[in-house]
Parts: structure tokens; C-alpha cells; sequence
């Protein structure tokens, strides 16, 4: 039995076959991982498989698997993690694209106790080096897409990641296209999840297989997995939209502690307009940040800000910052676009709310 194994997707490598082959043994040897790398080729027509076959001639941990079958990048990575001898899976592309050097970083983590580690392009530390704008552009709109089902992962479409087996062996993935990491997170079995930093660079020699029929089976496989989502309460996607939920039901329970703590010192207290307004809105602050904290979310054990008060003060500040995003909206949309000021208020006020559950769901409740 292997510590991991290092599955890696290929079609057409012959040019890169043997270097990633060679990185990814030495980073073995000298962290001491017994680990195995798995190929899995869609039966390439250059000689990606024979290059294969003849490292293995000095590499018994060297597995090799070839499709003949329903090609696809997706395929191939479902088919390896049910052909690998460990317990531990890392998926990385062929074309160097992925640094071999974060596979002890990474497996580290999950020994750690993370369900699944992603080697993320997009957070701070990470990076893309050498993409055209077009790819730049695309990739952001499938993140963005991604990010509506776990807006805490930066890169829900990475293909560098490390996840235990427990969490995808017996889940009903349905792998189809490219973004297999999507599929994981999805319908996975797992709680923790931990991001590492790196910075993509992009193949040297072969090209890219990505094509524009890409794009339309990803929409539908977050479609898909969206769909998912909603006949599997226990999933993670799930879990956020129960916390985006209660954040609404909040939002509105602060609207009525406004209206009546506003009503009472106005109308019986005969407190002046300005500051009954100002003591209204505090207040219904103060009672959407309690019932936040100790509801919606709940669940998280470990906040990012340990103490209350600073989730309070967090919240405070993110919650100004709504009333400022509600004020320019309307106003903008009122004067200077001739908007109804009624509808210009409610645009508004979603406007807010998306800002106040994205920033406070990431700064204020951020679970670590
Ligand atoms: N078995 C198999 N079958 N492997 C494939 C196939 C296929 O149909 N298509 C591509 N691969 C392999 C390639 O040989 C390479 O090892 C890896 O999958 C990535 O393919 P590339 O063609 O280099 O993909 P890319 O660089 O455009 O896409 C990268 O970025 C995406 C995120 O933007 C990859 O890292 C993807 O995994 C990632 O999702
Ligand atoms: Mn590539």
C-alpha cells in the first residue's frame, strides 16, 4: 500500500511524460513518500504510452492505465481514483503546469486532517503566468460560476488538487468535461477543505485540449451539481445556502426592530427624528448581529475572529458599508437614470444584502 497516489491525466505528453514523471519521483525520494504515480492515458496516438512503458521498466511504483473507452480529462481522473493502491489521491496535469514541489506540502495537510487540499490559482500567493487575456477571461467566468456554489473556495475549477479517498470513492460523480474538482466539491463527502497557494504556468511544449464545447458542459455540470445540492441536504453547497437563507430571514427580522424601535421613540418617547433613526438602525444592527452569530452561523466552530467583539465590530463596519452601497444606488438610479425611486430602493437593497452576506461570510464569519 502506497502513501498516495500521484494520478496524472494524459493525452498527447510525449513531450512532457518523462520530465513530470522524473519531478515527481525526485520530490518522493527526497521527502521520503512511498508514493505511486498513476498515468491514466486515453490511448494516445504519439508515443506518450511507450515513453511510459519503458520508465516503468525502472519504476515499479509506476502504474499506467490506457482508455479505450469515453475519453475526457474527467473520465480519465474518476477511472484513476478507483484504479489507485492508497488511500490518499493527488490529481495533477502532465504539462508541468503544476509544481511537484507542493505534493509534501499537500499531502502533509491532509494528513493534517483537511478532506481535500487545492492548489489554488486565485487567492493571495497564487498566480497565472503566461495566459492569453482570452483563456484569462474564460477561466474568471468559470470561477465566478463556481464560486456561486462554494463562495468560499478561491479556485473550484483548479486541476491540481489532493483529496482523501473516503471522500469520492462511493460518491455519484458524474465526471464529464474538464473541471473535476467542481464535481468533487459537489457531491463529495467532506467538511474540511484547505487552499495552498501556486502560481500556474502554462505548458511549454504540446497545447492545450480545451475547447469551446467546454464551456456549455461545464454551465450544465454546475447546473447539475446545483441540482444535487438540493436532494442532498448534508452537502456542502447546501449547508451555504441554509446560511444564505437565514441571513435573509435576519435581514428581515432587523427591518421590523427599525420600524418599531423607530415608532416607539418617535411616536411615544417624542425623541427628535435624526436620533431616533440613528438609535433604530443601531439597534436593529446590534439584534441582526446576535442572531447571526448565534444562528445562522452557528455551525461554524472556529472563526477567523475568535472574539465576539470583533465580529461584532466587523459586522458593524460591513453593515455601514451596505447602508453606504443602498444610499448611492438609489440615489444614482433615482437622478440620474429617471428609476422609479420605490424600485431604485429595492435594487438597492439587494445590492446590500449580496455585499453584506459575501463580506461578512468571508471576513466576519470566515471559518479556518
Ligand atoms: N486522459 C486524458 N484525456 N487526459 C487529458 C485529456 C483527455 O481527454 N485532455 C487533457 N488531458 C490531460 C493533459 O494531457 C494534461 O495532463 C491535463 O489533462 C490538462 O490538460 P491541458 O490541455 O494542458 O489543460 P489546460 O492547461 O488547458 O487546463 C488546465 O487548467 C484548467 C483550469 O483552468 C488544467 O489544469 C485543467 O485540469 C484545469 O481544470
Ligand atoms: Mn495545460
Amino acid at each position: 500500500m502506497y502513501d498516495l497516489t500521484v494520478i496524472i491525466p494524459t493525452f498527447k505528453e510525449e513531450s512532457n511524460i518523462g520530465t513530470i514523471v522524473e519531478s515527481v519521483d525526485a520530490v518522493f525520494l527526497q521527502n521520503g513518500i512511498n508514493g505511486e504515480i498513476l498515468i491514466v492515458d486515453d490511448n494516445s496516438p504519439d508515443r506518450t504510452i511507450e515513453r511510459v512503458r519503458d520508465l516503468q521498466k525502472s519504476k515499479p511504483h509506476l502504474s499506467l492505465v490506457v482508455r479505450t473507452e469515453d475519453p475526457g480529462l474527467s473520465q480519465s481522473v474518476v477511472e484513476g481514483f478507483h484504479r489507485a493502491q492508497s488511500d490518499i489521491f493527488l490529481v495533477m496535469d502532465a504539462d508541468l503546469s503544476h509544481p511537484p514541489a507542493l505534493i509534501p506540502v499537500m499531502l502533509t495537510e491532509i494528513r493534517d486532517g483537511s478532506d481535500i487540499v487545492i492548489g489554488s490559482r486565485y487567492m493571495k500567493g497564487g498566480g497565472i503566468k503566461k495566459w492569453p487575456l482570452k483563456r484569462r477571461i474564460i477561466s474568471m467566468g468559470a470561477t465566478f460560476l463556481g464560486r456561486l456554489l462554494f463562495p468560499e473556495i478561491h479556485d473550484p475549477v483548479s486541476g491540481f488538487f489532493a483529496v482523501k479517498k473516503d471522500v469520492v470513492v462511493s460518491a455519484p460523480l458524474k465526471p464529464k468535461g474538464y473541471k473535476i474538482l467542481l464535481e468533487v466539491l459537489g457531491k463529495g463527502m467532506w467538511r474540511e477543505a484547505k487552499e495552498i497557494p501556486f502560481e500556474f504556468v502554462d505548458r511549454a511544449t504540446g497545447s492545450s485540449k480545451l475547447k469551446g464545447q467546454t464551456i456549455v458542459e461545464y454551465a450544465e455540470q454546475v447546473i447539475d451539481n446545483a441540482r444535487f445540492s438540493w436532494n442532498h441536504h448534508e452537502s456542502a453547497v447546501w449547508q451555504e445556502w441554509v446560511k444564505l437563507f437565514r441571513f435573509g430571514i435576519v435581514g428581515l427580522s432587523g427591518i421590523v426592530v427599525n420600524e418599531g424601535v423607530l415608532i416607539y421613540l418617535k411616536g411615544y418617547a417624542h425623541v427628535i427624528l435624526p436620533v431616533a433613526s440613528l438609535i433604530a438602525i443601531e439597534l436593529s444592527i446590534l439584534s441582526n448581529f446576535v442572531l447571526n452569530d448565534t444562528w445562522t452561523f452557528k455551525t461554524e466552530q472556529q472563526h477567523a475572529l475568535p472574539h465576539w467583539w470583533q465580529r461584532l465590530l466587523s459586522f458593524q463596519i460591513v453593515s455601514l458599508g451596505g447602508a453606504g452601497i443602498n444610499f448611492v444606488i438609489l440615489n444614482a438610479l433615482a437622478v440620474y437614470f429617471g428609476v422609479d425611486y420605490r424600485i431604485a430602493n429595492i435594487l438597492g437593497i439587494l445590492v446590500a444584502f449580496a455585499w453584506n452576506f459575501w463580506v461578512n461570510r468571508r471576513v466576519t464569519w470566515k471559518h479556518v
